[in-house]
């Protein structure tokens, strides 16, 4: 089978050695010095998938073309102050970062990528967001199940997300899970901006989720795992003593529609693909 065909089977690849070690650890420091950067003025962006509607400040939608700052939900104590230090008290960095900035750029657009997008015909597709997402130890926090393509609506559908392991990830520290096949079922929420401000998560389809079968993909630093937008995935918090960086970037095929109430909005002028 070639890489396009397991990719169609499955729902998802996992590529081990994908980068060097080097290369995870450029990212990473080019991540943390983006955060220790960070001119924080003590109005949060929180993080969290069980509650979407919590995060739908203009910070977060207006986030596409920027490098901004979200926080875990557990960051902060009852009268609103950060409990640790800035940089272990943030989820994630994004939506913008592989346009904005040389280092991100550089890994989103490398050899060994470019050589992927052409085996899985990726020509016509662009890269609409990426992020780099931490997952401190002890502090890092659930990912619900959830399907990328509600979060990257195109019609038809089309999004594909790429994962990249910049640390070993363990059932221990918040790997991925998922069912191999479980994108053969339809997209169940569309995640978009409501009508007068604010978003919604709209419900198109109540298939539950089948959990049964759902395996953790545990990989170690360097590995890259390609996700179909429509595969049902999670992660549980990160409980062990080991951070669980990972960075990623989603795609979606130019020749779909994006409609002008997805959450997330980028003049598409300025949005580019991998060659
Ligand atoms: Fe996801």
């Amino acid at each position: 089978m070639t890489l396009l065909q397991q990719f169609q089977t499955n729902g998802y690849l996992v590529l081990d050695n994908f980068n060097t070690a080097a290369e995870c650890d450029a990212l990473m420091q080019r991540g943390e010095e983006l955060a220790r950067n960070f001119n924080f003025d003590g109005h949060p962006s929180v993080f969290q998938t069980t509650d979407q509607a919590k995060t739908s400040d203009d910070y977060f939608i207006n986030s596409g073309d920027k490098i901004s700052f979200f926080f875990e939900k557990d960051a902060f104590d009852d009268k609103g102050k950060l409990k640790g230090d800035l940089f272990h008290s943030l989820n994630k960095i994004g939506h913008g970062l592989h346009d904005l900035d040389p280092v991100f750029n550089n890994f989103s657009r490398s050899p060994q990528m470019k050589k992927l997008a052409s085996d899985l015909q990726l020509d016509d597709y662009l890269i609409i967001q990426s992020m780099q997402i931490f997952k401190h130890a002890k502090i890092g926090g659930v990912v619900d199940t959830h399907q990328d393509s509600t979060f990257l609506y195109t019609e038809p559908d089309s999004c594909i997300g790429f994962w990249f392991a910049l640390e070993d990830a363990t059932k221990e520290n918040g790997c991925l899970w998922a069912k191999p096949g479980g994108h053969l079922t339809p997209l169940r929420s569309w995640f978009r901006k409501k009508e007068g401000g604010g978003t919604e998560m709209a419900i198109l389809d109540n298939t539950p989720y089948e959990m049964e079968g759902m395996i953790p993909l545990e990989v170690k630093k360097g590995s890259c795992i390609v996700l179909h937008g429509l595969l049902p995935h999670y992660s549980l918090p990160n409980t062990s003593g080991k951070s669980r960086q990972a960075y990623s970037i989603h795609t979606i095929n130019r020749n779909t529609h994006y409609p002008a109430n997805n959450w997330l909005q980028r003049d598409m002028r300025e949005v580019k693909g991998f060659f």
